[in-house]
């Protein structure tokens, strides 16, 4: 018999001189997920000395090695968390990112002011669904068309669509570059989180280089060439004063706004995370 308290140490010290920046947090993730227990309920049970039962052990054990081995912990549940959904994830897709999440507070802000009982919106690029599903959850009455091109992402994006979506999400594989061509100048709200990250930078994370598909991280040489074609798009898609919403890296604000600037749009702005970095991009058509 071990105790929480001594497994959450004992993991979280692996973790750690595995180079995982989330060690602690990752260990009593795991041992939540293994014992059914939120993040809060294994503190408290470390707390109180709670020993756990063998088999709990054993789990914890091949989950831990897994782990300390840089598999995303989000492979190893199965789940990722964004906003108030829990997305099924594992290999083929992205994870989805908790940057992300501001960037789909921007599109749900955008889609709940437009004037119209069933609010229209594309999300380009949806891999796990996360953006769709995040904007047709938090605006009830909006109807959301979700983007992905290619197959493996396609599967997750169904999944997560069937059990969290209703038919207001309507799941759609195609290449962004000429989707949806029946809505153009009929959408309120397009939002993308496109790949962006330039060929020759290779992340440094061993859970996003080995784990997230090539065809969601990177964009070209410049990371721009996808950028540049789902502005196309968005120009293309959205209806005179829609909002268009669009995740980048923290270097690219200032070409990102002049694409968008170029492609017929309005008031591009640039927001950042909270950590200051350029994050997202905002237009109106
Ligand atoms: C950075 S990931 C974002 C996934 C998801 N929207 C999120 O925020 O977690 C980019 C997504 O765009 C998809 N994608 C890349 N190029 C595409 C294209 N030309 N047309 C449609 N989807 C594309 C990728 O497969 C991937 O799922």
């Amino acid at each position: 018999m071990a105790t929480v308290a001594e497994v959450v140490s004992e993991l979280a010290e692996r973790f750690s001189r595995a180079g995982i920046a989330s060690a602690l947090a990752d260990a009593e993730l795991l041992v939540g997920f293994v014992t059914g227990w939120t993040r809060g309920e294994v503190a408290a049970k470390a707390f109180m000395g709670t020993e756990l039962e063998p088999d709990q052990l054993d789990q914890i054990a091949e989950f831990g090695a897994r782990r300390e081995s840089r598999e995303p912990l989000q492979h190893i549940t199965g789940q990722a968390p964004f906003r108030h959904l829990v997305l099924d994830v594992g290999p083929g897709v992205l994870v989805p990112r908790p940057e992300t999440e501001l960037v789909a507070e921007w599109a749900i802000d955008a889609l709940i002011q437009v004037p119209s009982p069933s609010p229209l919106a594309v999300d380009l690029g949806t891999g796990t669904g996360a953006l769709a599903l995040a904007l047709a959850t938090e605006v009830p009455h909006s109807r959301v068309f979700a983007v992905e091109r290619f197959d493996d992402a396609l599967e997750w994006a169904k999944r997560n669509i069937d059990r969290l979506g209703d038919d207001r999400v309507t799941l759609v594989q195609a290449d962004a570059a000429d989707a949806l061509a029946e809505l153009n100048g009929t959408v309120d709200v397009v939002v993308t989180n496109p790949p962006y990250i330039p060929d020759a930078e290779k992340p440094a994370d061993i859970e996003v280089l080995g784990y997230d598909p090539e065809s969601a991280l990177f964009g070209g040489d410049d990371g721009l060439r996808d950028i540049r074609t789902f502005i196309a798009t968005a120009a293309r898609l959205l209806r005179p004063g829609g909002v268009f919403v669009l995740e980048h890296g923290d270097n690219q604000g200032a070409a990102v706004r002049a694409i968008a600037t170029e492609s017929g749009f309005r008031g591009a702005t640039t927001h950042t995370d909270l950590l200051h970095r350029e994050r997202a991009l905002t237009a109106v058509r």
